[in-house]
This record gives C-alpha cells, structure tokens and sequence, in this order.
C-alpha cells in the first residue's frame, strides 16, 4: 500500500516537474466550434523574417499557417486550415506571432509548433497541445471517442489524485 503511494507520488511529480521545466510547451482544451488562440510569443521581438506554425502529424502536407515577408498563405497552407487562422496581431508586434484558429474540429486535435526566424536563427518558440471535444452531451459517434477517452483520462488522474490524498 505504501509502496504504491510513493511510487504514485514519484510519478506525479515527475510529470509536474517535466511540464514545469519546458515553459513553452502549453496543453489546451476546447469544444467543437470554439475559437482558440495558439500563444507564441518570440522573445528576441520584432522584426519576423519567417513564421510557421506546424501540426506535427501534417508534417508533409502543409502548414496551418505560414508567413516569410508577406503572407503568401494559401500556397503553403493545409487546406483544413484554409481561411480559419488569423494573427491575432497583423503586425506581428514584440514577436507576438500567435495565431486564432476559429470554429475547432475534432480532427484540430494535436501538437502545434511555433517556428520563428528572426536574426539568421529559426528556432521552436511553442508547442502546445491542443485537444477538441464535443460540446454538448453525448456526442455518440466515432470522433467523439477521442473526446471522451481524454475526459476519461482527466477524471481517472483526478480520481487518482483524490485517492492518493485520502490514503
Ligand atoms: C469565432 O469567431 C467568429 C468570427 O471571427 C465569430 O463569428 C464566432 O461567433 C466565434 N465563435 C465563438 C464560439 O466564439
Ligand atoms: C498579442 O497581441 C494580441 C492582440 O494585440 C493581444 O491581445 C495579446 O495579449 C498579445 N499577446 C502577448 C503575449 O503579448
Ligand atoms: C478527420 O480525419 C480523418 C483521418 O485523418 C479523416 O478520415 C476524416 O475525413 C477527417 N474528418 C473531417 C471532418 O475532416
Ligand atoms: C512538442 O511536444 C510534443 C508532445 O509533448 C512532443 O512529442 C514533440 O516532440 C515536441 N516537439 C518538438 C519539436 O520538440
């Protein structure tokens, strides 16, 4: 019994300490049909030579957005993403390169990378994960599996929290 609590214990803090040491790497939730802001804020400032913002799975197939001195969107833009990611700042101001991504899908679940090039250096600014659930009750069919997996999921590690507490 004891043994097990520690090892929980040892467990817990490993992945609170692992998600506190990556500070730009960010876990959001929302429903279907949500506008979410995906946050990268460069910390080098002004002067944005190239933005991509990257879905790790679409690799290949395309960015959801992309910038290199104008927007040229569409030519590299993966078609899922077409006409539903803005800058939250069209100026791109202070680096502020974070982007909305309106009326979210199931299939938006996934990781997000930020790249930036300012100076003559690209480097990653921000990953987040980003999962989708159905809004409202139920949801039933296949694509709502993955929504209530991950709720599953969070109510398992509260309840697990909870008991770890009580013992
Ligand atoms: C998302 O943004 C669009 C316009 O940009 C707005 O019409 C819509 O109501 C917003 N949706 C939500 C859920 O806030
Ligand atoms: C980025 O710009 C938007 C719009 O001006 C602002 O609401 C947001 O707070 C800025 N983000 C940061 C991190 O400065
Ligand atoms: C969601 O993704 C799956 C597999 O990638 C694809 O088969 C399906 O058509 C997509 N659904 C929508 C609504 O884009
Ligand atoms: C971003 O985070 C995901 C999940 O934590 C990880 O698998 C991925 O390797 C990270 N991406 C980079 C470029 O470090």
């Amino acid at each position: 019994m004891s043994a097990s609590k520690l090892i929980l214990s040892v467990c817990l803090l490993a992945c609170f300490l692992k998600r506190s040491l990556s500070k730009d790497q960010q876990q959001i939730t929302v429903k279907t049909g949500d506008n979410v802001t995906l946050q990268c804020l460069d910390p080098r400032g002004g002067d944005i030579k190239l933005l991509q913002w990257r879905r790790q799975d679409l690799k290949d197939e395309g960015y959801v957005y992309y910038y290199k001195g104008r927007p040229r969107i569409k030519d590299y833009q993966h078609s899922s993403f077409q006409d539903r990611v803005e800058l939250v700042d069209p100026e791109m101001k202070n680096g502020n390169v974070s982007v909305t991504l309106k009326n979210v899908i199931i299939n938006d679940t996934g990781t997000y990378e930020c790249y930036v090039a300012s100076g003559d250096r690209t480097e990653l600014i921000s990953n987040i994960t980003l999962t989708v659930r159905v809004s409202g009750d139920a949801g039933g069919d296949k694509d709502g599996n993955v929504g209530l997996k991950v709720g599953l999921s969070v109510v398992a590690l509260i309840v697990g929290v909870g008991v770890l507490l009580v013992l």
